[in-house]
C-alpha cells in the first residue's frame, strides 16, 4: 500500500464471513478492490470490481490473470478463499482417501499455486508487491478433542496438511522473491465467531487467555498492516491472531 497514494487490491475468496470484513476496510481507506470469489459480491461499491471465478481451476490462473488484470495495477493479493468437497467436515473414521486428497488439491494446491502465478506476475512486471495467505492455528497446531467432544463439530484431517503446506509454501516463495521485493506471510487466525454452538464458544472462550473468539474484523485487520508500507521489512511470517490461544 502507498503511504499516501490509493492502490488496488485482489481479494481472493472476498465474499466469504474474512473476505468481506477485509474488501469493507479496504474499500473504507479509499482503495480500490478487485474480489475474486465463486459468488458475485454482496458488497456494492463504486471501487470495488466483482469477478466469478472459481480458484480451484488453478491450472488456468495464469491465462485468467492476462485477460481480467490488464486494467488494472495491483499492489498486493490477499487469499481468505475456502475452497472445499461437499463432505468436508466428514470425521477421521469416516474420510474416504479421496475426500482427503481432493481436499487437498482443491484447497492447498490452490492456494500454493496461483501464490507461485502472482509471484511470477509481479516479477516479470518489476513491481512490488505484498501477498497475504490465510492459513489457520490448525497449520502448527493439533486439534483439542475437549473442544468438540459431543458436539459433532471438529477439525476435519485434511485442514492440518493444507494450512501447514500453505505456511511453507509462502515462507518458500518469500525466499525466493524477496529480492525483488514481493513479500509473502500469512495470516493465521484461531477462532472467529460465526453462530457456532455455545457450548463450543464457551469451552474456546474458557482456555483462551482473550477469554473469547475474534470478531471477524479481527481476523481481517491484520491482513490490512501485512499490505501496507508499514510492514516492508516483514516477509514469510506467519501472524497468529487467536487471542493468545497458541501461548498456552
Ligand atoms: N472462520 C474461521 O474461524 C477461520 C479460522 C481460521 C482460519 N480461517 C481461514 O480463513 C479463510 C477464510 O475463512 P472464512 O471463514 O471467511 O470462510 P468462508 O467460507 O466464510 O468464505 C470463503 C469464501 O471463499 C469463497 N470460495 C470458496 N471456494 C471457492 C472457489 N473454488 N473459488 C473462489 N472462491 C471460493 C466462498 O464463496 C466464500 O466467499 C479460510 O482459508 C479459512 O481456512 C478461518
Amino acid at each position: 500500500m502507498e503511504k499516501s497514494n490509493t492502490s488496488t487490491f485482489a481479494v481472493i475468496g472476498g465474499n466469504g464471513l474474512i473476505g468481506k470484513e477485509i474488501t469493507n476496510i479496504l474499500l473504507s481507506k479509499s482503495h480500490t478492490v478487485i474480489c475474486i470469489d465463486l459468488e458475485k459480491s454482496a458488497i456494492t461499491h463504486p471501487n470495488l470490481h466483482s469477478i466469478v471465478f472459481d480458484i480451484t481451476q488453478f491450472q488456468n490462473f495464469e491465462d485468467f490473470l492476462h485477460t481480467n488484470f490488464s486494467e488494472f495495477k495491483l499492489s498486493g493479493v490477499v487469499n481468505c478463499s475456502y475452497p472445499r468437497t461437499k463432505d468436508w467436515g466428514a470425521s477421521l473414521s469416516n474420510i474416504s482417501y479421496g475426500s482427503f486428497s481432493e481436499n487437498l488439491n482443491l484447497h492447498l494446491n490452490s492456494y500454493t499455486w496461483i501464490s507461485k502465478v502472482f509471484g511470477d506476475y509481479f516479477s516479470n512486471r518489476k513491481q512490488k508487491a505484498s501477498l497475504v495467505n490465510y492459513s489457520s492455528i490448525y497449520g502448527f497446531l493439533g486439534p483439542n478433542p475437549n473442544l468438540y467432544n459431543d458436539l459433532n463439530m471438529g477439525v476435519p484431517f485434511p485442514y492440518a496438511p493444507i494450512k501447514a503446506g500453505i505456511i511453507n509454501a509462502t515462507k518458500y516463495l518469500a525466499s525466493i522473491y524477496g529480492q525483488k521485493n514481493i513479500r509473502f506471510n500469512c495470516v493465521s487466525p484461531g477462532g472467529v465467531l460465526d453462530k457456532q454452538n455455545p457450548k463450543f464458544v464457551a469451552r474456546y472462550s474458557n482456555i483462551t487467555p482473550l477469554g473469547r473468539l475474534a470478531t471477524p474484523y479481527e481476523a481481517a485487520a491484520p491482513a490490512i498492516f501485512l499490505l501496507s508500507e508499514e510492514s516492508s521489512y516483514i516477509t514469510g511470517h506467519n501472524l497468529i491472531v487467536d487471542g493468545g490461544y497458541s501461548i498456552r
